[in-house]
């Protein structure tokens, strides 16, 4: 069987265009793209679900393909050869010795290669650069993309360029730096990371990994929807709680349910809960106007941290159409959710990924959640990528002498 191929449609203008046609955004709106409001014209990327419907039995057979009919490369074989998503859900029955009164599974993303969820994204856009003769990917990134594409391109013998606002976590900037990528930390924050980026992708012919640019990112990130789908044996779950900054991440999820209910495979969408820190609420604040207000940001969790969601058009799509839901927490509570989540399960998550578990707990004390139902929160990066966001709630007890008379004082 013939591969379909894949075309786009602008989020915006409606517009359709043929692959060959365009690489990143909708050429039309986002000539007007200004960085004082969320850019315009990201593109989806859009299969012949028809013809797939009539040559594709079923997920099983989507499976066996490994998804290779619904994703934009022509072959997985140029997929890196480490292991990207397959990552587990864990059921938790009780937190803090009470038995929770529906049931919860963690997705915990932190398992792959570089500890982010971000590998998903950056495993489809390094295949396609590798089909397509890009010897070298650029990404503008705060952290966790760009450490992500750099152990990526490692992984695979291509070249990366990361552009990091100087602020970025050490751990981070460490990351990219022992993968062996050249690191560009700029003096400014990320729009101006962002801005260089682009202008190095025209320059040099670098092919761009930039999320909410590169519709591809949404296509690597939407890979964990079918993965939910099939460790739920084969159900969507009820609702799934979401870490939001640029809503990318959220976009793919939504991306890759839709997908399989435009296949006929599943008959209904999951209830997305986008959760965002109360400093630093654009995405979800702005869902409803008619115009947006940008507020700035300072939340402890630096991976949702974001002014100008630059997904914001089609976040604000998927989260109406499928009546999706939207909820913000403190810093506080994402500490809190953080060791909670850590003393609970052994799963340490950054602050980012924390957030979306301290929404599961806020969203349960004010919300009926039926018992039966299936709740997912997406676990999207390693705690130990952010030590110094934990700093507060750490205590490392001064030294004891090495006898048992000390110890026994400690107990
Ligand atoms: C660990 C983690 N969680 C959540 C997010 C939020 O994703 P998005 O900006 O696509 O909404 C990011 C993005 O950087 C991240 O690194
Ligand atoms: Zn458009």
């Amino acid at each position: 069987m013939r591969k379909p191929e894949h075309h786009f449609q602008c989020i915006n203008c409606g517009n359709h265009f043929n692959k060959d046609e365009v690489k990143y955004l909708c050429p039309d709106c986002s000539e007007n793209n200004s960085s004082a409001s969320p850019p315009k014209g990201v593109l989806k990327t859009i299969y012949d679900y028809e013809n797939l419907k009539k040559e594709i039995s079923g997920f099983v057979q989507l499976k066996q393909n490994n998804f290779i009919d619904i994703l934009p490369i022509k072959n997985s074989k140029n997929l890196p050869n480490l292991r990207i998503g397959n990552t587990p859900l864990y059921s938790i029955k009780n937190i803090d010795d009470s038995k929770l009164p529906f049931n919860l599974f963690l997705k915990d993303d932190s398992q792959n290669p570089t500890f982010s969820f971000k590998d998903r994204a950056s495993a489809i856009v390094s295949a396609y650069a590798k089909e397509n003769g890009f010897k070298t990917i650029v990404t503008a990134s705060t952290g966790n993309a760009g450490s992500s594409l750099a152990g990526i391109c490692a992984s695979q013998g291509q070249k990366a360029v990361i552009i990091v606002p100087e602020k970025a976590p050490a751990a981070k900037l460490t990351q990219i730096i022992m993968y062996g990528a050249k690191i560009i930390p700029v003096k400014g924050n990320y729009d101006d990371a962002f801005d260089l980026s682009i202008e190095a992708t025209k320059e040099f012919g670098w092919y761009n990994r930039n999320t909410a640019f590169n519709p591809f990112t949404i296509e690597g990130k939407k890979t964990v929807s079918f993965e939910l789908y099939e460790q739920l044996n084969f159900t969507v779950p009820d609702n799934i709680f979401v870490p939001v900054g640029d809503g990318v991440i959220i976009s793919g999820i939504y991306k890759g349910f839709e997908d399989l209910l435009k296949l006929n495979i599943i008959k209904k969408m999951p209830c997305i809960i986008a959760v965002q820190s109360n400093e630093s609420d654009n995405l979800i604040r702005n869902i409803n106007k008619q115009k947006f207000i940008s507020k700035s940001s300072s939340t402890i969790a630096d991976s949702i941290s974001v002014d100008i969601p630059r997904n914001f058009y089609m976040t604000q799509h998927f989260i109406k159409t499928y009546d999706g839901k939207c909820l913000s927490v403190s810093d506080d509570e994402i500490i809190k959710a953080s060791s909670i989540l850590s003393k609970n399960t052994g799963l340490f998550a950054e602050p980012a990924a924390a957030a979306a578990f301290a929404g599961l707990l806020s969203y349960s004390k004010n919300h009926q959640i039926s018992e039966s139902s299936n709740n997912v929160v997406l676990l999207t990066g390693s705690g130990l990528k952010d030590l110094n966001s934990v700093k507060k709630i750490i205590n490392i007890p001064d030294a004891i002498a090495p006898s048992i008379k000390e110890l026994k004082k400690l107990f």
